[in-house]
């Protein structure tokens, strides 16, 4: 795991902002407020940055996380936006309202931080902390409430540090969040779908969208559950290729996801080989993760065989995503 840090608390005013903005591009850890929690942000497009902030929420699980971006035109080079996703988004933006939305053919947001999957979760926050320190980094900032895994979301500058100290690079110290509920999710995959309920009301959208919501799924019941798949909205990436765990070796036909220096038996029969990390770094693992795996399913193997990797750190949520990947069928 990551050796502990010394995790600096700043008041938020114009040199904070500037501090936030280097230490995310330098692929560090910040916690902000925003109107709604305070978020732990990394760069979005960084996929080491993105494994190191799931590592630091402790009992990681790569949950796909919201890109937050200053506006529309920020939000457009990441996603599809249809005519109720634009409607919404007029509304609504800045403030709480979060939407998935089909991703934009070259949106830059690391594989690992919308879990592998094709759709991603944007939000432009309604708070002058949280919208200078976008400003002035210029690219999208993925952020979950900044608590550990499994305890309720903070609202105040000492909820993060109590929570996280040690563990990040900088909380700017904006007081107390004035929404003090996370975002409201809404899926616009076709008919949209309430997913969170949060600090926009479900009457304020049904206004907005001239009609009622589809059924809601309301599946993110606490903190850190997943949302329900209710068909179109598939909350796990799943390959087509069969997935064969924990191998020593090869065979005939498959393809091979490696780890770390061991070379596995018969890899020189595999028609692609990648390897998470040579070094063994889970780190460096997780970020490759859904990457290579995709890569590897293109391939139209027999199977996708995939070495063993350790179950600490990081090496728990890449184990439980490559065990559901393999049952996902
Ligand atoms: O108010 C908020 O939304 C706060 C502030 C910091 O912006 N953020 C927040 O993030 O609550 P987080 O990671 O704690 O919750 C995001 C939720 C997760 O339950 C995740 O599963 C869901 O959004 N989500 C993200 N991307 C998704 C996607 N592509 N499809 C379905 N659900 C998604
Ligand atoms: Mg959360």
């Amino acid at each position: 795991m990551t050796a502990l840090l010394a995790t600096r608390v700043s008041r938020a005013d114009a040199a904070s902002v500037a501090d936030a903005a280097r230490i995310l591009a330098g692929g560090g850890l910040v916690a902000f407020p925003t109107e709604t929690v305070y978020g732990l942000g990394a760069d979005a497009t960084n996929g080491r940055a993105v494994a190191r902030l799931y590592e630091a929420k402790g009992r990681p699980a790569f949950n796909p996380l919201i890109a937050h971006v200053v506006g529309r035109q920020a939000a457009q080079a990441l996603a599809r936006f249809d005519a109720d996703a634009a409607r919404l988004a007029a509304a609504f933006w800045p403030g709480p309202l979060t939407l998935v939305l089909p991703k934009a053919a070259g949106c830059p947001v690391a594989d690992l931080a919308t879990a592998g999957l094709d759709t991603i979760a944007v939000r432009v926050p309604d708070h002058d902390v949280a919208r200078g320190i976008l400003e002035a980094f210029g690219k999208p900032v993925v952020a979950p409430s900044a608590n550990r895994s499994g305890h309720v979301s903070p609202t105040t500058a000492e909820h993060v540090r109590a929570d996280l100290g040690g563990r990040i690079d900088l909380i700017v110290d904006g007081g107390a969040t004035p929404v003090g509920v996370e975002s409201t999710i809404i899926a616009c995959l076709g008919e949209p779908v309430l997913l969170r309920p949060g600090g926009l009301p479900r009457a304020a959208i049904e206004r907005a969208l001239g009609r009622k919501l589809g059924d809601a799924v309301t599946g993110i019941a606490g903190d850190e559950s997943e949302p329900l798949a209710p068909g179109m909205l598939a909350s796990h990436y799943a390959p087509r290729t069969r997935l064969r765990l924990n191998v020593s070796g090869v065979e005939p036909g498959e393809v091979l996801l490696a780890f770390g220096p061991a070379r596995a038996e018969g890899a020189e029969r595999a028609k692609t080989v990648l390897n998470l990390s040579t070094r063994g770094d889970l780190i460096e693992a997780a970020a490759n993760l859904f990457s290579h795996l995709r890569t590897l399913d293109a391939a139209g193997a027999r199977a996708i065989a995939v070495m063993p990797i350790p179950s600490d750190g990081l090496g728990e949520a890449i184990n439980d995503r490559l065990a559901r990947a393999a049952a996902d069928r």
